[in-house]
């Protein structure tokens, strides 16, 4: 790593600032126990997305592994270059329909790793790849149709048929497992009324002063996909508007929201050949695939006054941020070798600031 690194920052900067006044914290009355994380003195919030990080894709061949290898260069060189606050896991961690094995957790452990040993606090979201069994690879069956019985190793605890056939592990075995095995992660399994759909929680970013004090409400929503349909339901919504107003009752505190699978709103903004204003961003190379229906969210978030931003993956050609109504719609870009598209892999940095209340954010390109 040298000073050069500064040369693989995106110019493509977007600040927003607004005058929002943190809560005095005196008048905290949450009952509801979310879970909080401290913003340090004199220093900005800082933030990293890994969006699409697809470990174990491919295992099947030669190359499969290495991408794995590769994914966590990535992430180590940001982890190691930027002075991270927080961390997060954008969906699509692993792919788990190419996993040949049992438990997918082997897999998500991986891919978190390079985070848990520094000690950083992170959290994840669910995206459409992270809970689907294993499919058997195309490559595996010779040509008259008749499948070979090409399985990975039997050992005392798998063996024959059942080891050829995995079921996927399901999204709350992922998380239950985050959890449980790491003591960095903010991941929530949500409400039990909205699974399927589990990655569904807040965090409070609070202030440096006061571990009452919320500075920015950071929203998590699972938008499906895998096990289950690609959409944020109304339930979710509604979990979202009863939460927002319990903790945030007159919208004091602004709100950046968290998902994998963008809205049809990101259609509606996609810049056309190339990024101009009021959109900021360096790649636009692809068509958004959005999730299958737009229900009710979407309106929930426009009308709400301090929802600021929503950030998504999933688009690995996408960088781009765009204006829709008063929010701003960001995708992440592409973090892991799994997967389509050959872009340089990068981390979305986002960058906040208490009293008043603003963020920035970039693409910050892989150094290696
Ligand atoms: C907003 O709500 C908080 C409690 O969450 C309260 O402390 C604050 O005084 C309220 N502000 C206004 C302008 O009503
Ligand atoms: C791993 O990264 C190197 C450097 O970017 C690249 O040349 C190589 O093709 C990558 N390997 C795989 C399997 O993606
Ligand atoms: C047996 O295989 C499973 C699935 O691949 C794996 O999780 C487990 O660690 C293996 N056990 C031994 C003893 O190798
Ligand atoms: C996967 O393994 C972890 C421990 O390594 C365990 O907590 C979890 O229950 C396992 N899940 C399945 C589906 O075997
Ligand atoms: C939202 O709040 C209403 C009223 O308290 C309640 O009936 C409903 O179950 C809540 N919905 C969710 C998804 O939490
Ligand atoms: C995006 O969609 C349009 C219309 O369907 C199509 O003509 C175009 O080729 C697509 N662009 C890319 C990059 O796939």
């Amino acid at each position: 790593m040298t000073i050069l690194s500064f040369t693989f920052f995106s110019l493509f900067i977007l600040t927003v600032g607004s005058d929002y006044k943190v809560v005095g914290l005196t008048t905290t009355t949450r009952a509801s126990g979310e879970r909080y994380v401290q913003m340090r003195a004199g220093a900005p919030f800082k933030i990293a997305l890994f969006a699409d990080l697809h470990y174990g894709e491919a295992t099947s061949t030669d190359r499969g592994p290495l991408k794995d290898v590769n994914s966590t260069r990535v992430m180590n060189t940001v982890l190691d270059d930027e002075t991270l606050d927080f961390l997060i896991y954008l969906g699509y961690v692993i792919t788990a329909n190419n996993l040949p094995i049992a438990n997918a957790s082997l897999y998500w452990d991986q891919a978190i790793s390079p985070t848990k040993s520094r000690g950083i606090l992170f959290a994840s979201v669910f995206g459409n790849h992270d809970d689907e069994p294993f499919e058997w690879p195309k490559a595996w069956f010779p040509a008259p149709g008749i499948p070979l019985l090409i399985c990975p190793a039997v050992n005392s605890t798998h063996s024959g048929e059942e080891a050829c056939s995995f079921r996927g592990t399901k999204r709350i075995e992922l998380m239950k497992h985050e959890i449980e095995h790491n003591v960095p992660s903010y991941s929530s399994n949500g409400p039990k009324a909205l699974w399927p759909s589990i990655s569904n929680y807040v965090i409070q970013v609070s202030s440096s002063d006061d571990p009452k004090s919320p500075v920015v409400y950071l929203y998590f929503l699972d938008s499906g996909g895998g096990s289950y349909p690609q959409v944020i339901s109304n339930a979710q919504a509604e979990w979202f508007q009863n939460k927002s107003e319990e903790i945030n009752p007159n919208s004091s505190v602004p709100e950046l929201i968290f998902w994998h699978i963008p809205s049809q709103a990101s259609n509606k903004v996609a810049p056309q050949f190339g990024i101009h204003k009021p959109c900021v961003g360096s790649i636009n190379k692809e068509n958004v695939s959005s999730q299958a229906a737009e229900l009710v969210i979407m309106e929930l978030l426009v009308k709400r006054p301090s929802v600021e931003a929503i950030f998504v993956g999933h688009n690995h050609g996408l960088d781009w941020c765009c204006p829709y109504e008063k929010l701003w719609l960001c995708f992440a870009r592409h973090t892991g070798y799994g997967g389509y598209g050959d872009w340089p892999r990068e981390a979305r940095i986002i960058e906040i600031t208490q009293q008043p209340f603003s963020f920035r954010t970039w693409i910050r390109m892989e150094d290696i």
